[in-house]
């Protein structure tokens, strides 16, 4: 939520700040600003909309200098206003701060401190420009030090001061900053994106940790206040893959990223000679594995989905009782963890509030607790105690896509090295390895479909309501490519398991609201087979999901997209493709903003 880029070095700084925030618009994008430190002053521009309104605002103003802070918003306390979006100051314009979390006790904060002081917005934030005004006596860093001793919350904060031009503070407690290390340069953000032009040595901020960043130097203190060394980390990822590369959106470009980066994740990950995964990872020796009673995969959205997927392959692989959890639900409940228990957390981001708590639960109750993110160095990545990184590459549209079929990869391969320590064979999971290594050729044949899926998007696109349809570890897919369908075109969606059609949902079904079922060759398929009967009687048209050479479906229906056969546990790689181009170019045609839809941030970093 709320993306925040700074800089400081010998290049005009303005350019970097709104190239480095169109990187994190992703994060936010209802209002945005920047802050540039010069000649003794502290100017700042800022404007509601995206971050081409501002970049066209700042075109009219002189803004020169070489230090600077941005911001983008995806409002949190406050409206989406001028007034509430970031920089803020305090009552004099020398102090400016950018903020992204949440200050929980700026109520209190304000009756306590800020008697006498004027505030112009209805932020949080705001509150916390104040508080460090009234404790600056000439040293930023010690203000912001003293000022965040009485916050309660979460925050990713920079500062300036007009005072002291050459020097940015950074802090962390709950919210993301990574410091890119340049030649006499130093920018700080959100997330290693909008330095991947610049730099790939990067340093990541912990909890509680204050960076004084000069053009000298940068040193970085605890909570203690004590000075630490931190190393220097260099990020894989390039430049290039955070670009469009041609493409109209980036979610076009991740789906059709995926026969690529699905190699990424499996490479060098697995022995076909011993028919197993060797995820080094997992950090768990074979007597640990063996002590593993149960799994439990936590995740939000999407990356809930990819855990489904992971509890079926885990169940037929491993023979493990598995279950997956959303997350912002298992926090809150009693949930039945003990030593026994191995539990996933699943993100993209690796930032995810309410993945991060269930999973700080989970280890609380002395489970084993695995990562599987995208970003390296997240805190998730960091908090588990072992785990696999995805390798995705960068995800820039907020509809998640490459990120999915990535995570179910993985979790396939996990279930499959735990599989092998009791039910499945060498040449079964030789098998599956050498299906899984047909997946990335396949999934171009699903992609190469794209002008038939486009087709379809368009024949269904007055239609305001459907049904995804699918059973057994196609459910999971229904569920997500509902996701994709709704978060992106808004066109109301809701999957259900195929059994549960006659228990309600058939209720809905009418000429004017049509089904997509999952329907392709699988020990389920004669059931989906009778569901879509079911529904052609009811008059609702269909568009069904079928294997390539299953002629008798056109008995059924028109409309019908063609996947390539492959082994039940590994369709949801494929059939999930199909369902994000149905999703994309439903949005495109009905003029919807893909890769930034409405409400929506890509990393939800407050509950
Ligand atoms: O970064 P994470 O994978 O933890 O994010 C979880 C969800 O917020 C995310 O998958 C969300 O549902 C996407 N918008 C789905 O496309």
């Amino acid at each position: 939520m709320c993306g925040i880029v700074g800089y400081i070095g010998k290049k005009e700084v303005l350019p970097i700040l709104i190239s480095g925030l169109r990187r994190l618009e992703y994060r936010g994008y209802d209002s945005a600003g920047v802050a540039i430190s010069h000649a003794g002053k502290v100017k700042k521009i800022k404007s509601v909309g995206k971050i081409d309104v501002l970049a066209e605002k700042v075109k009219s103003v002189d803004l020169v200098g070489s230090v600077g802070i941005a911001h983008t918003r995806w409002a949190t306390h406050g409206g989406v206003t001028e007034e509430n979006a970031h920089p803020h100051i305090g009552c004099q314009d020398d102090l400016v701060i950018c903020h992204n979390g949440i200050i929980e006790n700026y109520r209190e904060l304000k009756e306590n401190f800020l008697k006498g002081h004027t505030l112009r917005s209805q932020t949080d934030t705001e509150v916390l420009a104040h508080l460090i005004e009234i404790f600056y006596e000439g040293d930023l860093l010690k203000a912001v030090q003293k000022a965040l001793a009485e916050v309660r919350g979460t925050y990713g904060l920079v500062a300036m001061h007009a005072a002291e031009p050459n020097k940015i503070i950074a802090a962390r407690l709950g919210s993301p900053l990574v410091i890119g290390v340049g030649e006499n340069e130093y920018y700080v953000a959100s997330d290693t994106s909008p330095m991947l032009a610049h730099t790939k040595n990067v340093v990541f901020l912990d909890d509680g940790e204050v960076a004084e960043i000069t053009l000298e130097s940068l040193k970085i203190y605890n909570v203690e206040q004590k000075a630490v060394d931190k190393n220097i980390e260099k990020i894989e990822w390039d430049e290039a893959q955070a670009e469009k590369q041609g493409f109209d959106h980036f979610m076009l470009k991740e789906i059709f990223d995926q026969p690529t980066v699905i190699k990424d994740a499996i490479r060098g990950r697995y022995s076909l000679d011993e028919g197993t995964a060797h995820l080094g990872g997992l950090n768990m020796t074979d007597e640990q594995m063996h002590q593993v009673k149960r799994v439990v995969m936590l995740a939000c959205g999407t990356a809930y989905y990819a855990g489904l997927v992971g509890k079926y392959a885990f169940e037929r692989l491993a023979g493990l009782p598995t279950e997956a959890d959303v997350a912002s639900e298992f926090r809150y409940r009693d949930p039945i963890i003990d030593k026994h228990t191995l539990v996933f957390a699943i993100s993209q981001s690796g930032e995810t509030a309410d993945t991060l708590a269930a999973l700080r639960e989970a280890k609380r109750k002395g489970a084993f607790v695995r990562g599987v993110v995208n970003v390296v160095g997240s805190t998730i990545a960091r908090e588990t105690d072992g785990g696999t990184y995805i390798h995705a590459g960068p995800e820039l549209a907020v509809a998640s896509s490459k990120a999915y079929t990535n995570m179910v990869a993985t979790l396939i391969l996990y279930a499959l090295q735990f599989g092998r320590l009791n039910r499945v064979s060498v040449a079964t999971g030789e098998r599956l390895l050498n299906a899984l290594l047909e997946i990335p050729e396949k999934m171009k044949l699903v992609l190469a479909q794209n002008d038939k899926i486009k087709s379809l998007a368009e024949k269904y696109k007055s239609y305001k309501n459907c049904i995804y349809l699918g059973r057994g570890i196609n459910f999971p897919v229904a569920l997500e490519g509902a996701l994709k369908l709704k978060e992106i075109s808004y066109v109301h969606c809701e999957a259900f398991a195929g059994g549960e059609m006659k228990h309600g949902p058939i209720a809905l079904l009418a000429p004017d609201f049509p089904v997509l079922a999952i329907m392709t060759k699988n020990q389920l398929y004669e059931k989906m087979r009778s569901n879509v009967e079911e529904i052609l009687a009811r008059k609702a048209p269909v568009i069904i999901i079928a294997t390539q050479g299953d002629d008798e479906v056109k008995e059924l229906s028109e409309d019908v997209i063609y996947i390539p056969p492959t082994m039940e546990l590994l369709e949801p790689l494929l059939n999930t493709i199909a369902l994000q181009l149905y999703a994309y170019h439903m949005a495109v045609i009905l003029g919807k903003d893909v890769d930034r839809p409405r409400n929506l941030a890509k990393s939800v970093t407050v509950e």
